[in-house]
């Protein structure tokens, strides 16, 4: 509960992020969450220093001028970006709107284990989800989809929220009285 109620999406991240072998590490403990079929219908590319100076070029490229700076400046806010990849398995019996919700649990279970370790995360989707330049250089299959990203670092000072309190969803849960 604690871990739930203080995750907080953080807009302002530093370095350090994760190194490539600890997001590894916390991805197999996220790829744990509830999956039908055990299909993994996901992957990850992790885009740091260079590699996001590239993609948001792409970005930058496909917007108006007077947009451009300021889109490739945001896309190098984060020090790792961990852009998420939804890779359905194509008519099998497991839909693929399952295959959508496992992703979905994996990224959650991924954002509440960066938190417990002092990372703040935020998923992003915007521009990215849209570029076809961003999806040529990332190599995105024509059968894939791109879900954003999630920007991961150390959260800044003033980005440490309060804890949440829990909110009312009496209104949420029905009873079949029968
Ligand atoms: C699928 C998905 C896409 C999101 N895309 C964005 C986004 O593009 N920009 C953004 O600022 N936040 C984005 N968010 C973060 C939500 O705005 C955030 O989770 C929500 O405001 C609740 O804040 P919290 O995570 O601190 O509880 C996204 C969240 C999800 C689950």
């Amino acid at each position: 509960m604690t871990a739930i109620l203080t995750r907080r999406s953080i807009h302002s991240l530093s370095s350090p992020a994760p190194s490539d072998e600890e997001f590894a590490y916390l991805l197999k403990g996220a790829a744990a969450a509830p999956d039908h079929g055990r299909l993994r219908p996901w992957r990850w590319i992790l885009l740091r220093n260079a590699d996001l100076k590239a993609v948001g070029a792409c970005l930058a490229a496909e917007a108006e001028p007077e947009e451009r700076a300021m889109i490739e400046r945001n896309f190098m806010r984060a020090p790792l970006k961990a852009v998420l990849v939804f890779s359905p398995k194509a008519e099998h019996r497991v839909p693929e709107w399952e295959q959508l919700a496992s992703v979905s649990n994996v990224a959650y279970g991924l954002m509440l284990l960066l938190h417990s370790r002092g990372f703040g995360s935020i998923w992003r989707t915007g521009r990215l989800c849209q570029s076809p330049r961003s999806r040529s250089l990332l190599g995105v299959h024509p059968d894939e989809q791109l879900l954003g990203s999630l920007d991961i670092g150390r959260p800044g000072a003033s980005a440490q929220p309060a804890r949440r309190s829990l909110e009312d969803i009496t209104d949420r849960v029905q009873f079949l009285r029968t």
